[in-house]
């Protein structure tokens, strides 16, 4: 709750929309609410947690992150949690958080946010279209509801990407199945046991579900087709805890950043370390290699591992490389050119695009996800998204062609529940004008390009996932969002990002009010 002394500036109270109750729309919540804002979240489901909703995850999963890398600032995970949580654990702490922070009230479930257009009463804000389900009746009812300021919180992955390839129709109607990684999950996992399973795509859900279907399923054969090598990282690598190498500042400083040395003495310092960058990495590639046997399986990856470094890197799925040695899993560099069922007895067949034919009962596309903001109007998705799919967003969170709208885990990272909260944390400083260092909206345009040129020029791999990812420069980043917000209290920290000094840091930002009353007469809640 706001503290209000008479030395305190007081802004007015603000009514705030958030649309999506995952992790992102927790942090949200829990910010603008603790300023003394009203808030409301929309969740399409009926349950919080987003990717770790277990109608969205996939059984066996578990955080990529270590646990005190994936946790808010002001509540860590239980300490019997092992070092990286289960998805089950994951939401038991944010069912925890909610608790904590007396969210439960502000929450409206089976709510879908369908579309948003500018308030017509005079006032700036925006009026959401909600199609409310209630899980009992079929047909959902629509409502309106208007605010003052609408928070995106809809993830980077909600929208499952499929592929259709020829003859799958056929494939499906002689008794194959085709589903997206999001739809395997444990209920139906009998129609694995003793199958021929295919899973399509190189990257971390496929390596999961391969893994799952062939140790803990019983599938008969498990196929991972791929179509590239990737550097894949071990939660040890050489023995050592992976957050002691990807999340120091020392590693983050070896990437080229988006703030070019300010000094000529940074960047002769900056050129002076290259070789010795350039050295640190080759050997890491060394080490990975030898680790996980790539050159064995040809799996060595063409791209160095300082150009590949982003949110879409991995960790290793457990039990994958063994996998590979007993021959459970079969990975193939190829992808699908079609299926084939035999007209005479009915064998289900996968045509490869390398020339191999191979029989397969069920095929899983672990083949990611689309972005898309379907609720949001065309002509502001032109203004926010450009035509190569990058995300135009200043410190990954605004747009100033899109006023009174912010985006929180547009800031995706290795540690995302941290980097959501301190985002939502800059946000309301930014709706409240409250950023001790608040840009101008040709300041904001001049860094939005700055960002997007050096993603395509200079850091390539920070265009994944439509460009909404700091990884790896999650220190720069908080830095830049605390010499925002003003805080006081700043340490540079040099280990990984401790979420509790962070919120220390958080906490130390210039204080100021909410009114009581909300600024404007609203329209009624039900338009
Ligand atoms: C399987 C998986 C594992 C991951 N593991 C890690 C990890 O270990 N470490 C890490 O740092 N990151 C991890 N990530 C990244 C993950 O995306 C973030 O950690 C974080 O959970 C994202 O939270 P979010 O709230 O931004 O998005 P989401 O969790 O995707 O939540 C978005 C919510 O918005 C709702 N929604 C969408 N559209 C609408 C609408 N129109 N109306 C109403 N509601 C809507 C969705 O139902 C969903 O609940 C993982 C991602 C996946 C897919
Ligand atoms: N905590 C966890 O354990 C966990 C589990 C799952 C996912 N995640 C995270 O969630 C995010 C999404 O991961 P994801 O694995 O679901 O998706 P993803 O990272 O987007 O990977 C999609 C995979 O599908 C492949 N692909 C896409 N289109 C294809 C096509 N037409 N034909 C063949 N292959 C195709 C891609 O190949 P290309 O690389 O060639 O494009 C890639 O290998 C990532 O950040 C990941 O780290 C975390």
């Amino acid at each position: 709750m706001s503290h209000q002394s008479q030395s305190e500036p007081i802004v007015p109270k603000k009514r705030i929309g958030i649309i999506g109750g995952g992790v992102s729309g927790l942090a949200s919540a829990k910010s603008f609410q603790a300023q003394g804002h009203s808030v409301t979240i929309f969740e399409r489901s009926t349950t919080i947690g987003g990717v770790w909703n277990p109608t969205r995850s996939y059984p066996g999963i578990k955080t990529q992150s270590p646990k005190d890398l994936y946790r808010f600032t002001d509540l860590c995970m239980p300490e019997e949690y092992p070092e990286w949580p289960s998805g089950g654990q994951v939401l038991e702490y944010l069912h925890t958080y909610v608790e904590k922070h007396e969210l439960g009230s502000v929450f409206r479930f089976g709510a879908i946010v369908t579309n948003m257009e500018k308030r017509m009463d005079g006032k700036s804000g925006w009026v959401l279209t909600i199609s409310q389900s209630n899980g009992r009746e079929p047909k959902a009812q629509s409502y309106k509801m208007a605010f003052d300021f609408i928070v995106v919180c809809t993830g980077t992955f909600t929208n499952p990407k499929t592929i259709v390839h020829p003859g799958q129709s056929e494939f499906i109607e002689a008794g194959g199945i085709v589903k997206h990684s999001s739809e395997y999950k444990d209920t139906t996992n009998d129609e694995v046991i003793g199958k021929r399973v295919v899973v399509l795509g190189g990257s971390k859900s496929s390596t999961d579900i391969a893994v799952h279907a062939a140790n803990q399923r019983g599938a008969h054969q498990v196929t991972m087709l791929y179509r590239r090598n990737i550097w894949r990282i071990p939660y040890f690598v050489a023995g050592i805890n992976f957050k002691h190498l990807l999340f120091m500042r020392a590693q983050e400083v070896q990437f080229p950043s988006w703030k070019a040395p300010a000094s000529i003495f940074s960047k002769l310092i900056a050129l002076m370390a290259m070789p010795l960058i350039w050295l640190n990495f080759r050997m890491l590639e060394c080490v990975l290699s030898f680790q996980l046997g790539l050159k064995k399986w040809g799996m060595v990856p063409k791209e160095r591992i300082d150009d590949s470094v982003s949110c879409g890197l991995p960790s290793v799925t457990e039990g994958l490389f063994e996998c590979f040695e007993t021959g459970c899993i079969k990975p193939i560099n190829t992808t699908i050119k079609c299926y084939r069922v035999n007209d005479n007895d009915g064998t289900k067949y996968l045509v490869l695009n390398n020339g191999e034919t191979i029989k397969a009962d069920i095929v899983i596309q672990a083949t990611g996800w689309i972005l898309d903001l379907p609720f949001l109007p065309d002509n502001l998705k032109e203004k926010l998204i450009d035509n190569d799919g990058l995300y135009r967003l200043f410190r990954f969170a605004v747009n100033p062609e899109l006023p009174n709208i912010g985006f929180v885990g547009f800031n995706s990272s290795f540690c995302s529940v941290l980097s959501s909260e301190m985002i939502a944390n800059w946000l309301v400083k930014y709706v409240d004008g409250m950023l001790v260092d608040q840009k101008s909206t040709e300041e904001m345009e001049v860094e939005i390009e700055k960002l997007l040129e050096w993603k395509r020029k200079v850091y390539p791999p920070a265009k994944v996932y439509g460009g909404n990812c700091v990884a790896p420069f999650h220190h720069l980043h908080f830095d830049e969002i605390l010499h925002d917000i003003g805080a006081r209290k700043y340490k540079a920290m040099f280990s990984y990002p401790d979420a509790e000094a962070y919120g220390e840091c958080l906490e130390s930002a210039p204080k100021y009010s909410v009114g009581k009353q909300t600024a404007d007469v609203f329209l009624d809640d039900i338009l």
